[in-house]
């Protein structure tokens, strides 16, 4: 409040001078007054901030402002209008998520400018939290600004020094690779072999990484950029200037180029950076979360977690096909009939497939079974560019749709809809509501969308305006129907399940799947927690059990970086309200024992403790189940390997508990010897102190309950 207090004071100073050029500097403070933020305008009137950690400059002077396409920029000459400071505190319930409640607490300062020339304004509206800071633009509506096209953002972050990053190179339509970790100073020269193939990939640029990015300076402060609230407007990367370490947004263009259509009034995206000196704060940091708008949903009583097994890990390993025969050298929906079609034998979406993992999720309380390849066309869905593609509503001859939801339904399990869009998407638009009925129809209630392959209407990239507003659509559309999205290939989130909460997933980094081929960094899972799961949970589909492709298909020698102990702890590391079982239901079958863990791990929390995390080096979460007391706690390690001291001091004081632990055995390695784990039992209490080693690309999975 006191900082608060001094800030308005200088505010009002300020106006009482009326409009000034180079204005004295407007600061705010955290309202713990950890950080602060100074706003002024530089000579040439432009709109420039600076902020300070614990006294410390993380960001130095930097410049804001917009390039437009044919029209003056909006990027200096300004004055200063009118400033507003306000302070907000607030405690929301989110409908799923690592907490029961999150606190919403920031200072605020709206800085209203005008750009004299032009006769117009541009308003910039500052959110100064305790861990971050969010800033956004706002377009009021003007004679003289109304419709307006962006050539390129210009909002800088430049940094103090040649930071550590893990970042992913600049692309408009994946960001499925594996991370560096570098000095921004390395990133030019190892961005060419810092990504590998993917089905549609375009280079932003030399020195263009996307966000999340999270980065560590020379003196241990850990920073973190990206954006809150992307709606109507391009996905934004940054360019690093690598002679003076400034990053500035970099917007996905469309097909003509252009980085986005808007009209007054209208308001960017939040710009945000997350800030402390312990990394585990980047973890619990809700800033991206409180900046999204309030639930706009009536009623979500129909939206839930999920926990599901699939018909998928082993058409993603080849051992079967979504496609259902080889016969058909090109389809044309409208004129195959399939029931003549002789099959190849391997279609993995067939009845008695099907009923296998219906038959397994309901044994073990899994509540929905996701079937692939289910619906016809998968023949030549891929590399084609084709518009048509899929129609999304007819079954192949062998997948009974009724049969199979009615056999699920009578063992209280559900089907999980699939809608691979293959990037067609005005196909998709044209599908979407025959879709969205038939999942009425049949009883399913959530479905992963994906976008694999280059979009339709051509030239469009995942990441662009166009895009963004699909995704959206999608989302807005399903909630109509009651059906909860997973959509995969789609632009990274940024918060929006929270007004959204039928967003209960995606996919926007590289999951599980790369794994069964081209395989993810030892070190993958400790940072994706740092930068793709900052905006919103991800379906990375953990629980591989069998390691060893080639056990599952001759031809395929990959192998997963990951010791079968750690594949329990993702289910905890990985915060989502959707989690996978995502082996087959046979390699699960030989280890039941350590498959309890995934039976028990809930996915719904009232709490989570961040313990102990380093990016690239280990992550050790707790998180206590909702409406329930029981705990649950995983370690990821990259590939030094972790030993923890584990304090559960988070339990409650005077209570016995019983700790069942799923450990990498002594021997366990990564690559040789994956399947060996140890599960033992022992009575805990708040005080207990638990020594566990996670071997490196490995980890350990605990689950506590009340003793009796
Ligand atoms: C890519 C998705 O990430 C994957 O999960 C899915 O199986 C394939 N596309 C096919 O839709
Ligand atoms: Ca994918």
């Amino acid at each position: 409040m006191k900082h608060l207090i001094r800030t308005i004071l200088l505010v009002a100073a300020i106006c009482l001078a009326g409009k000034i050029i180079a204005a004295e500097p407007i600061v705010l403070h955290s309202p713990n007054g950890k950080l602060q933020m100074t706003f002024s305008l530089s000579e040439k009137g432009e709109p420039t901030y600076i902020l300070q950690y614990k006294g410390k400059t993380v960001i130095r002077p930097s410049h804001l402002g917009l390039e437009l396409k044919n029209a003056h920029n909006l990027q200096q000459d300004f004055v200063i209008k009118k400033t507003t400071a306000s302070s907000f505190d607030e405690t929301w319930q989110p409908v799923w998520g690592e907490t029961r409640n999150i606190r919403n607490h920031y200072n605020e300062m709206f800085v209203e400018l005008y750009q004299q020339s032009q006769e117009r304004g541009l308003n910039i509206r500052f959110r100064l939290y305790d861990d971050g800071l969010g800033f956004r633009y706002e377009f009021p509506l003007s004679k003289n600004l109304n419709y307006f096209v962006i050539k390129e953002e210009h909002s800088q972050f430049a940094m103090s020094g040649d930071n550590t990053a893990w970042w992913i190179p600049g692309d408009y339509d994946t960001q499925e690779y594996n991370y560096t970790e570098s000095k921004l100073s390395e990133i030019r020269q190892k961005l060419p072999t810092a990504y590998d193939n993917n089905a549609s990939q375009t280079l932003a640029g030399p020195t263009c990484v996307q966000t999340s990015l999270q980065m560590k300076t020379p003196d241990g402060i850990y920073i973190n950029l990206h954006e809150a609230a992307l709606v109507d407007y391009s996905c934004m990367h940054l360019n690093l200037d690598d002679k003076n370490m400034i990053f500035e947004s970099f917007l996905t263009p469309d097909a003509r180029g252009d980085k986005g259509y808007l009209q007054a009034p209208c308001k960017s995206p939040w710009r945000t950076i997350i800030v402390s000196d312990d990394a585990r704060d980047m973890l619990s940091s809700n800033l991206i979360l409180n900046l999204n708008d309030p639930c706009k949903l009536k009623d979500t009583s129909w939206i839930h977690p999920v926990k599901y097994a699939g018909v998928w890990w082993e058409m993603i390993n080849g051992m079967s096909q979504w496609s259902y025969t080889w016969d058909l050298p090109s389809v044309k929906l409208d004129s195959i009939d399939y029931t003549k079609v002789k099959t190849h034998g391997k279609h993995g979406a067939n009845n008695a497939n099907v009923r296998k993992y219906i038959d397994f999720a309901a044994e073990n309380g899994l509540d929905q079974v996701l079937v692939e390849g289910w619906n016809i066309g998968w023949e030549d869905w891929f590399g084609q560019e084709k518009d048509y593609v899929f129609d999304f509503t007819t079954p192949y001859p062998d997948f009974d749709i009724k049969a199979l939801n009615e056999y699920a339904h009578s063992k209280g399990v559900k089907l999980l809809m699939h809608h691979e869009t293959s990037g067609s998407v005005r196909n998709y638009e044209r599908h979407m509501e025959a879709a969205y009925n038939l999942m009425n129809k049949y009883g399913y209630d959530a479905v992963k969308s994906g976008y694999v392959g280059n979009i339709l209407p051509r030239g469009e990239h995942h990441y662009g305006q166009w895009m963004v507003n699909h995704y959206l659509y999608a989302v807005q559309e399903a909630a109509k129907h009651h059906i909860m999205v997973n959509a995969h290939e789609a632009v990274r989130p940024t918060g929006l399940c929270r007004t959204y909460p039928n967003l209960i997933g995606n996919e926007a980094a590289r999951g599980t799947e790369y794994e069964a081929g081209a395989s993810n960094h030892v070190n993958h899972t400790t940072i994706l927690p740092f930068t793709r799961l900052q905006g919103g949970p991800m379906d990375y589909t953990p629980g591989i059990f069998e390691m060893d492709m080639s056990k599952m298909n001759p031809n395929n020698h990959a192998h997963v970086n990951s010791t079968l102990a750690r594949q329990l702890a993702l289910y905890v590391t990985m915060y989502s309200p959707l989690q996978m079982a995502a082996d087959l239901v046979e390699n699960y079958r030989k280890h039941m024992d350590a498959f309890q863990f995934i039976k028990d791990v809930a996915v719904d929390w009232d709490d989570s403790r961040y313990l102990e995390a380093e990016p690239g080096q280990y992550i050790t979460v707790a998180r206590k189940a909702k409406n329930s007391a029981n705990w649950f706690v995983g370690c990821t390690t990259g590939e030094n390997g972790h030993t923890s001291h584990l304090k559960l001091n988070f339990l409650d004081k005077g209570k016995k508990y019983i700790a069942t632990i799923y450990a990498d055995a002594k021997n366990a390695n990564y690559r040789t010897n994956p399947q060996a784990y140890v599960i033992s039992k022992k009575t805990v209490n708040s005080n207990t102190v638990l020594k566990l080693k996670a071997v490196p690309g490995g980890g350990y999975a605990i689950s506590i309950k009340p003793a009796n």
